[in-house]
């Protein structure tokens, strides 16, 4: 058979392929990635400066990589996969705990862990669902078509960390247009570290205000850490500057995606509109994130030691590319894994990673997108798109994918 030649073919016999590859179809991820998770589950790959580390691309593995403390989250290690010369900049310029591995990231992650409890979270409700409201209603005074993505999935989850974080929302021009250029995987090292700078300079401002007049958010409760020795400003401004820009635009993108999808299988939606059963509501939302998997470029490691790996030896300081996007689709783990099925139960996804680096603000993200998804179509029971597929424009070179507008009608 033909197909055992290429299983058999040693990864040294192929030029890796570029990572991440282009997608055909903007609803899954790229079908090359389907090929090496079929025939060579780990192979190397090219990245855009031209080192090839490893790609993971089975379920298991991913899960494997992501739980395994060999593998180092640290980026300024050498062999280190980064994203993009501008994510690579930032990340060396304000170091946060994402970019750690224990105990550091642990020390600071414990002081956030008690602002982000599934309980804490839940007395967001009724902010979060006033705010959902106020939306859209003025979505609904505004003109038609309007932009999803500027109208409600942007601001609602940007009002919501400016909340938590005490960051006024009157700023969202300035923190959402430099989110958007850190995320961006075109942006030159010169413009990452200019965005950057700016962001942390706006930071250090919140913090020093903080510092004179606390307030009841969690910039303040850090700043409070400042003062008793525990940690320094720039350190606070690192850990705000992860939760702002971690906090707006992954569920922004969710929203703006999944409304999309959710409007392409109209039975599905409807059932969701019409249900009032929150396990129905919190099992459809689990598949949209496993479905979309909006950080789709993969989980980022380094090895510290040599590790043997589905059959590959990784030697220490070879990068790893945990592929999260490709996880999600993994027919081993994921039955008809292509399919959005709102009812598939139970759903070990890893959309938001695995182990130590598990998405922190997951209970928020949950908890907004269960009731933007319901509110959003309840309100709009007609709402429909109001471009072809072909003039939407998707997120392909973003960290985050999603869709940059999404036109509605109703
Ligand atoms: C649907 C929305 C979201 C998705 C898909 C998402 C996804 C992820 C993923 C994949 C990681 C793992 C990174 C790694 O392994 O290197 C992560 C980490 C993280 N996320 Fe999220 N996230 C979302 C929303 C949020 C929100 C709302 C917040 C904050 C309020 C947040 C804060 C964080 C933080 C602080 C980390 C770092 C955790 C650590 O290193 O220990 N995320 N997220």
């Amino acid at each position: 058979m033909t197909t055992s030649t290429t299983t058999t073919r040693r990864p040294a016999d192929q030029a890796p392929p570029r990572y991440p590859m282009r997608r055909g179809c903007p609803f899954d991820p790229p079908a090359e990635l389907r090929r090496l998770r079929e025939e060579r589950p780990i192979s190397r790959v090219r990245l855009w400066d031209g080192s090839t580390p490893w790609l993971v691309t089975r379920y298991e593995d991913v899960r494997a990589v992501l739980a395994d403390r060999r593998f180092s989250s640290d980026s300024s290690r050498p062999g280190y996969p980064a994203n993009s010369p501008g994510v690579q900049v930032t990340r060396r310029q304000t170091p946060s705990f994402i970019a750690m591995d224990d105990p550091e990231h642990a020390r600071y992650r414990k002081m956030l862990i008690g602002d982000f409890t599934v309980r804490r979270t839940e007395a967001l409700r009724p902010a979060i669902e006033r705010m959902v409201d106020e939306l859209l209603d003025a979505m609904a005074a505004g003109p038609r078509p309007a932009d999803l993505v500027e109208a409600f999935a942007l601001p609602l989850p940007s009002m919501v960390i400016c909340r938590l974080l005490g960051v006024p929302y009157s700023d969202h021009d300035l923190f959402q247009r430099l989110s958007r250029r850190l995320l961006d995987t075109r942006v030159t090292a010169e413009e990452a570290e200019r965005n950057n700078g700016e962001l942390r300079d706006y930071l250090r401002e919140l913090v020093a205000a903080k510092q004179a007049d606390p307030g009841d958010d969690l910039v303040s409760r850090l700043v409070g850490r400042i003062r008793s020795g525990e940690l320094t400003r720039d350190e606070v401004v690192g850990m705000a500057r992860l939760l702002l820009v971690a906090g707006h635009e992954t569920t922004a993108n969710m929203i703006g995606l999944g409304v999309l999808t959710l409007l392409r299988h109209p039975e599905q939606a409807a059932e969701l509109r019409e249900t009032r059963d929150p396990a129905v509501v919190s099992a459809a939302v689990e598949e949209l994130l496993r479905l979309l998997t909006v950080v789709h470029t993969g989980r980022r490691r380094v090895a510290t030691e040599d590790v043997e790996l589905a059959g590959a030896l990784i030697r220490a300081g070879e990068g790893v590319i945990a592929a999260g996007e490709s996880a999600n689709r993994d027919p081993a783990r994921f039955a008809d894994p292509d399919r959005l099925d709102i009812h598939r139960g139970t759903n070990h996804h890893v959309a938001f990673g695995f182990g130590i680096h598990q998405c922190l603000g997951q209970p928020l993200a949950r908890l907004e997108l269960q009731i933007a998804y319901p509110a959003l179509l309840r309100r709009f029971p007609d709402l429909r798109v109001a471009a072809d597929l072909d003039d939407i424009a998707f997120r392909d070179e973003m960290v985050v994918y999603g869709v940059h507008a999404l036109p509605v009608t109703w």
